[in-house]
């Protein structure tokens, strides 16, 4: 009988690859493999050690910060002590530049020795912070000590018209929470900085840089005085970063059985993860009011939600009565027409029961779910049936 050889390394590699499929379960286990392999080829091609980023925090709080310049000094020291050690991780495990599994939030969970970053505030500073951080979807899954720690670390940043918050191309320094003031998003195309959105007093940027250790994807300019909320790389690493890991056990599994995201890669699936929020909603409670602004899309967990629209009179003017259109149950989503058209929500969304939702911001939205636009296109002719349906005359949904 021949006696076959094993190759050398071939026991480490499939033991690695069938640690990650017990740790993160995925559907697809060939799919996953390839990007599972893709990642340790592309950190062996990066040997050797890649050169370190300089993360230097550009922006500190311009008012009322009561650290002592030493105490900045230390803390850069400190937030390169951790990216040296971050750069000696092993070479399967370590942060690369390129794809969202990349980065393992995984690696140091249970570490709580890094140092806390504290910006003392005033009572009025914390009321005016925690306003502007209630709806912040990334602070939505955590804990409540995680949560204040977050507010505790966060300073605040007066900004001026035109004032470039963040350069496409930078490295990550902070994340900010908007408190006031209107920032438009630019993206540069072959060479043009194209405006493909704008953040009207509330909401936050900058997270991406932080996440994925990318240069900044887009640059942020102020149009107006305003007001920011920075957080920190590292403390953002340490609460927003770690909780991620968590975020992406929690909901790996379903988010690969929603059947509008079928379509996307395993690693788009988990960046839809890692910046959604989770939010519950009561019976009868209102979710979404027919004529508002919109400003967040929406999958059902769990629970059911009703689509209510105003009826029309015969002479097609509209009362306020209100006609149940459809429901939404677990794997289903809301919310996509005025995202899509641009246009004030077309009905009202109320809870059934218990209901939980996940929620994704219209910056998140027009960036991840391009591939499914056509998906949602589609489902968009079907309501129109349904309102002819129901009102006897023939609507146009997308205009
Ligand atoms: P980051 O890449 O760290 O810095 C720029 C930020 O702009 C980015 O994180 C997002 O928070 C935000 N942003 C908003 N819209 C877009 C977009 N279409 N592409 C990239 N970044 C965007
Ligand atoms: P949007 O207009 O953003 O907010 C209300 C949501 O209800 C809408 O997006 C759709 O996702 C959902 N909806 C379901 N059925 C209908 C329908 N027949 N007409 C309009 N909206 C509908």
């Amino acid at each position: 009988m021949s006696t076959v050889e094993i190759p050398a390394g071939l026991k480490e590699l499939l033991q690695g690859y069938t640690v990650e499929v017990l740790r993160r379960r995925p559907l697809n286990l060939a799919e996953f493999a390839v990007q599972h392999f893709t990642k340790i080829l592309e950190s062996q091609k990066k040997e050797p050690k890649a050169k370190k980023r300089n993360f230097k925090p550009s922006r500190k709080g311009v008012t009322f910060e009561t650290k002592s310049n030493k105490d900045d000094e230390e803390h850069d020291e400190e937030e390169e002590e951790e990216e040296e050690e971050e750069d000696t991780i092993s070479k399967y495990n370590r942060r690369v530049s390129v794809c969202a599994e990349a980065y393992n939030p995984d690696d140091d969970e249970d570490d709580d020795s890094e140092p806390r970053v504290v910006h003392p505030k005033t009572d009025v500073q914390r009321r005016r912070l925690q306003d502007a951080c209630k709806d912040i979807l990334l602070f939505k899954t955590l804990e409540p000590e995680q949560f204040s720690e977050v507010l505790d670390g966060m300073f605040e940043v007066l900004v001026k018209p035109q004032e470039h918050i963040i350069d496409q191309g930078d490295d990550g320094d902070n994340f900010y929470v908007i408190e006031k003031g209107v920032y438009d998003i630019l993206v540069d195309k072959e060479g043009v900085n194209v405006c493909v959105g704008k953040y009207d007093n509330k909401g936050s940027f900058g997270e991406l840089a932080l996440m994925y250790n990318t240069p900044r994807a887009a640059t942020i300019v102020a149009t107006q005085e305003g007001a920011l909320w920075g957080l920190d790389r590292a403390t953002f690493h340490r609460l927003i970063v770690r909780n991620n890991a968590k975020k992406r056990r929690t909901y790996e599994a379903f988010i690969e059985c929603v059947p509008l995201l079928k379509s996307l890669e395993l690693s788009e699936r988990m960046k839809i993860v890692d910046v959604l929020g989770a939010r519950g909603f009561k019976d009868g409670e209102r979710i979404i009011t027919q004529g508002d602004d919109a400003d967040c899309f929406y999958i059902v967990e769990s629970g059911e939600v009703k689509i209510m629209i105003k009826s029309k009179t015969k002479a097609g003017q509209q009362d306020n009565t209100e006609v149940e259109v459809a429901r939404c149950s677990r794997g289903q989503y809301f919310g996509e027409l005025a995202l899509v058209n641009n246009k004030p929500r077309a009905a009202s969304v109320y809870a059934v029961g218990e209901t939980k939702l996940l929620v994704i911001d219209i910056q998140a939205f027009e960036r991840l779910l391009g591939p499914c636009m056509d998906i949602m296109k589609r489902n968009i002719s079907q309501y129109e049936d349904q309102l002819v349906a129901l009102f006897g005359s023939s609507v146009d949904l997308k205009h």
